[in-house]
């Protein structure tokens, strides 16, 4: 993990986290991307998820390192997993670029650095919670 990806991904988040509207957008861009991820939120309060969404961004970062990783996220990583949300890998993919999209359309200073910086910082993260399924 470097030093500038964190503090990028750092800078854009708390400018995207300024304004309440932003984990909203994430949600309405990644529910409509795909049926199958509509219906897993059917019976979610979308206020109450995207605060916890927040946390867990912040976890997803502070989680760079494999043994922060097995603490902090593992029983996230159960709750996604086949014997519980059962939320297939695949949809991780989906997640990552709604996720961008709605960072492209609130962060006024987004850029590819940026988006790398993202990228590079949520995908171990990611990878994790898929090999969990
Ligand atoms: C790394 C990516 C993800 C993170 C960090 C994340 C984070 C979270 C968090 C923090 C919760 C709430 C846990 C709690 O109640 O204690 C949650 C619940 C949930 N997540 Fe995820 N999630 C991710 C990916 C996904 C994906 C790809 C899906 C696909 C549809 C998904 C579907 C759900 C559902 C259905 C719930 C339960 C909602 C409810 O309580 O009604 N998540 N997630």
């Amino acid at each position: 993990m470097y030093e500038r990806d964190v503090e990028l991904f750092n800078d854009s988040l708390e400018r995207c986290s300024c304004e309440p509207e932003f984990l909203r957008r994430f949600y309405t861009l990644f529910l409509a991307s795909s049926d199958t991820v509509a219906k897993k939120f059917e019976r979610t309060d979308l206020r109450k998820q995207a605060r916890l969404l927040k946390t867990s961004l912040y976890i997803l970062m502070l989680a760079s390192g494999e043994s922060e990783r097995v603490v902090h996220m593992d029983r996230l990583a159960k709750l996604h997993s086949r014997a519980e949300l059962d939320i297939k890998p695949e949809l991780y993919d989906l997640w990552l670029d709604r996720l961008v999209q709605a960072v492209k359309e609130f962060d006024p200073m987004f850029g590819m650095e940026t988006e790398t910086a993202w990228r590079r910082m949520l995908q171990p993260g990611i990878e994790f919670m898929k090999s969990r399924y």
